[in-house]
């Protein structure tokens, strides 16, 4: 992975530990971005002259990229904004009934909660199941809550604070024996592991461009069956309009209301094409290689609390951890200052779980990615013994 650095500028002054936050962006993206503005901007899916042939050729083709990263060969794959656009498109385009039930875990990110909280409004029950402090979750929690009444379950496929990964596939087959949709919120999975929805087994996969070498403004939502009404309609997403009435397009097109993000999505397939060559498998080894590394030596040192699962159970390379005695916010600005590191500190999006661990400042957050390097973990290291021998 090392000789992949070069095309990441910015790792030759800084050390980037923020990728669940978002990730850096690859030159090859960057470039892609730049043909598009410099060389064939046009509208897309509108008109006939050439420009807008080639935009609307790349634009497809990037919906061809990403679909075929995560396996669904069928289904419609909608370009987002993010991953929180794609999740409330689902929670506010889906017909709910009163006496409707949510299922979804206080380990969510708030992206993943409060669409489905805002639904009580509706008359729609949502039940929030409670992780165990290492962010595993029993299935048996799964077969209690979930009934003929649960419309939906929502959960994250891994946790951007804990690192945890969640039995997405077994939960699916839950979901099944009650005519139960499934929404995964794949926002730290996708750009860290190989995904396959089929496999999975869901209805709905979101996650975030801008989280695998993207650019920002770049999301994604997968669905099974077009089964919701799309959240904006106006320009782009129609078969035809009278003054009384309209019929909508099929396919992605009923969903993408409006001129896109275009630049960002030819750069999301260009992103996509990037982690493919560098191969998911890799990726996945790679950042399992680092965090074995970033664990053993945290565990080594006193004073500190290291949360979510241990190095040998399923999780991605997001590492929480504290310092005695700091504010994580103390910690992640001493990192800053004493050796360019970026992490992220507080409580990320996840208050519920944050109050549930008793944590009211929340964690310092390592979060890796494939040019991340071993020496870039030592250094980390070093430093953090450094603060707390300080203390
Ligand atoms: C698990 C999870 N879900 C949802 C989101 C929201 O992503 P976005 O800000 O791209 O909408 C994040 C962002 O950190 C996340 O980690």
């Amino acid at each position: 992975m090392t000789d992949l650095r070069k095309d990441f500028p910015l790792v030759d002054d800084i050390v980037y530990f923020d990728n669940a936050a978002t990730s850096l962006i690859p030159e090859p993206v960057i470039n892609a971005m730049n043909e598009f503005e410099r060389r064939y901007r046009a509208n897309v899916g509108r008109g006939v002259h050439r420009l807008t042939s080639i935009a609307s050729q790349r634009y497809f083709n990037s919906h061809q990229k990403v679909a075929r990263f995560i396996g669904a060969d069928a289904g419609t794959t909608v370009l987002t904004k993010n991953t929180t656009e794609a999740i409330n498109m689902v929670a506010c385009g889906l017909k709910w009934n009163k006496g409707d039930s949510v299922v979804t875990t206080a380990l969510e990110h708030h992206s993943n909660l409060l669409p489905w909280l805002r639904l009580r409004e509706r008359g729609v029950g949502v039940k929030v199941l409670m992780p165990h402090p290492d962010g595993t979750l029993d299935l048996s929690a799964f077969e209690l809550a979930v009934n003929d009444n649960t419309r939906l379950v929502a959960i994250s496929h891994a946790s951007n604070v804990l690192g945890t990964i969640l039995p997405v596939k077994e939960i699916a087959a839950i979901c099944n024996e009650h005519g139960t949709r499934l929404l995964v919120d794949g926002a730290q999975s996708a750009p860290h592991l190989p995904v396959n929805v089929k496999d999975i087994g869901c209805d709905y996969f979101c996650f975030s461009g801008h989280k695998m070498l993207g650019p920002t403004g770049t999301g994604i939502l997968w669905m099974k069956d077009s089964d919701i009404s799309p959240l904006l309609v106006g320009g782009g997403m129609i078969e035809s309009v009278s003054t009384e009435d309209y019929t909508l397009a099929g396919g992605y097109q009923r969903y993408e209301a409006g001129t896109p993000h275009i630049a960002g999505m030819i750069g999301l397939g260009r992103a996509v094409e990037y982690l493919e060559k560098a191969g998911m498998d890799s990726v996945r080894e790679h950042e399992r290689r680092l965090t074995r590394k970033l664990l053993g030596g945290l565990a080594s040192m006193e004073n500190i609390r290291i949360y979510g699962p241990a190095e040998n159970m399923e999780r991605i390379g997001v590492i929480s951890f504290n310092i005695e005695g700091m504010h994580p916010h103390e910690v992640s600005h001493i990192l800053d200052e004493a050796a360019a590191i970026m992490t992220r500190s507080g409580e990320h999006c996840c208050q519920p779980l944050m109050r549930h661990m008793g944590l009211p400042g929340g964690t310092v957050r390592v979060s890796l990615y494939l040019y991340n390097t071993e020496e870039e973990i030592g250094l980390l290291l070093e430093t953090l013994e450094e603060i707390t021998r300080r203390l």
